[in-house]
């Protein structure tokens, strides 16, 4: 407990930051003091809340990620009301009259200020020895029809792939059309991917219940593959939600929480998914080992905070992470954070270079409605936009990728393609 007088400060976790202009009828009054984390929860309005979507004995947020390999495995999760003791999810290629079966883990999840969906029970199956290249359906009990949003595909030999990936989310409504939309638009991409702040606060429940629901008929079918954001990962709180909604590889450096960082190979790609919001310093040598280990031909590392950007350059990142991502030659950065657009001219040792044969683009999006003002200039900067919202759809075919980004109506924004055949 302070006293409240300018110059107090209400943060453990930040007390730099300090009251000015305290009102001289409240000067010498108690002062709760408390973390930043904790902030929101000192609101006397507004503290407790509702979720739109309560959960029922019928299982809903259904929903595919990957912990291991996506050519021979798939985890389903999902989410019921503590009714329900039990996940089972049957699963057959498709057509096939051969039906498998398997039993999926569960966990209580509690939201202890929810006023109307305190606890609820969910589940992960993790399915594992599947054929590659190939269609899957599932159901889950008690469900007992086949229905094509329950469907997916295991990782093929070939070298071609695309997938889809989004700036910060925040739960809006406007992402989870964004999110439809580019699913029509792209019925071949493999999984998606958001590169952190999916919602704005996340030890609350009720934001990631709006997120779910927006995109369910797409993430029932397709992977969706996500690193942590400042807002997901609460100051002084942890994210401990975002671990509990999604089962990722445990494969992360020690000093980070499991399945905060992690990586994936799908085909012929590497994905360094990496939580900027834990230590920079933690991570910096796991991240040398998963390039130095790695003969996929494109690297990509996705993470929330930009090293490059106009409002707060992170030079710890550019500090740490830039020489890797230079020696080992990583062809993009995708970021979130800053709310604008922004991909760089190909860079490297903090300078522009030639040709991204030789440079990295780092990228940053937004997936929600935004508007910056005052943005700097950026001198590396290829292409800005300080305006709009944005998805992004990634092509590989072998020693090719071509980059789109496409805005909210459906045109085309910024485009590029990186061919590795020609220097
Ligand atoms: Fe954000
Ligand atoms: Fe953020």
């Amino acid at each position: 407990m302070g006293v409240l007088q300018n110059g107090a400060f209400t943060y453990h976790d930040w007390d730099e930051l300090v009251l000015t202009d305290v009102p001289d009828e409240l000067k010498g009054q108690k002062l709760l003091t408390t973390i930043r984390g904790r902030g929101t929860e000192s609101h006397l309005i507004g503290a407790f809340r509702k979720t739109n979507y309560p959960s029922s004995a019928q299982p809903d947020q259904v929903m595919l990620t990957w912990s291991n390999d996506p050519s021979t495995t798939m985890d389903i999760q999902w989410r019921t009301d503590t009714t329900v003791s039990a996940g089972i999810v049957n699963y057959r290629e498709k057509g096939s009259s051969i039906v498998y079966s398997s039993d999926a883990e569960k966990y209580r999840m509690e939201d202890l200020l929810l006023m109307n969906d305190r606890f609820i029970n969910r589940f992960t199956a993790h399915l594992s020895g599947l054929k590659p290249g190939t269609d899957y359906e599932y159901q889950i009990l008690p469900e007992t029809e086949w229905k094509e949003k329950y469907t997916f595909s295991t990782q093929s030999a070939t070298d071609s792939f695309a997938f889809v990936w989004f700036g910060d989310t925040h739960y809006s409504p406007k992402f989870g059309e964004l999110f439809n939309r580019a699913d029509s638009a792209h019925p071949d991409a493999a999984f998606c991917t958001i590169a952190g702040d999916l919602v704005s606060d996340g030890l609350y429940r009720n934001q990631w219940d709006d997120l779910l629901h927006f995109p369910e008929n797409v993430i029932s079918r397709k992977p969706l593959m996500c690193v942590p954001g400042n807002h997901d990962n609460r100051a002084g709180l942890g994210a401990l939600m975002y671990r509990e909604f999604f089962s990722y590889p445990k494969n992360g450096p020690d000093g980070v929480n499991k399945e905060q960082t992690y990586s994936f190979t799908y085909k012929n790609a590497l994905f360094l998914m990496i939580d900027a919001t834990s230590s920079v310093d933690a991570q910096t040598g796991w991240i040398e080992e998963q390039l130095k280990n790695t003969n996929a031909t494109w690297k990509i590392a996705v993470f929330h905070f930009p090293p490059y950007n106009w409002e707060e350059p992170y030079l710890d990142i550019q500090k740490a992470w830039v020489p890797l991502f230079d020696k080992y030659h990583v062809d993009m950065v995708f970021g979130g954070h800053i709310h604008y657009y922004m991909r760089s001219k190909p860079m490297k040792g903090g300078e522009v270079v030639d040709s991204y044969n030789n440079g990295t683009a780092y990228i940053i999006s937004i997936g929600i409605p935004s508007r910056t003002r005052d943005a700097a200039e950026e001198p590396y900067a290829e292409v800005v936009k300080t305006e709009g919202q944005y998805y992004q759809c990634i092509k590989i075919e072998g020693d090719k990728l071509t980059y789109s980004a496409i805005n909210s109506n459906n045109e085309l924004a910024d485009s590029f393609t990186i061919d590795k055949r020609k220097n």
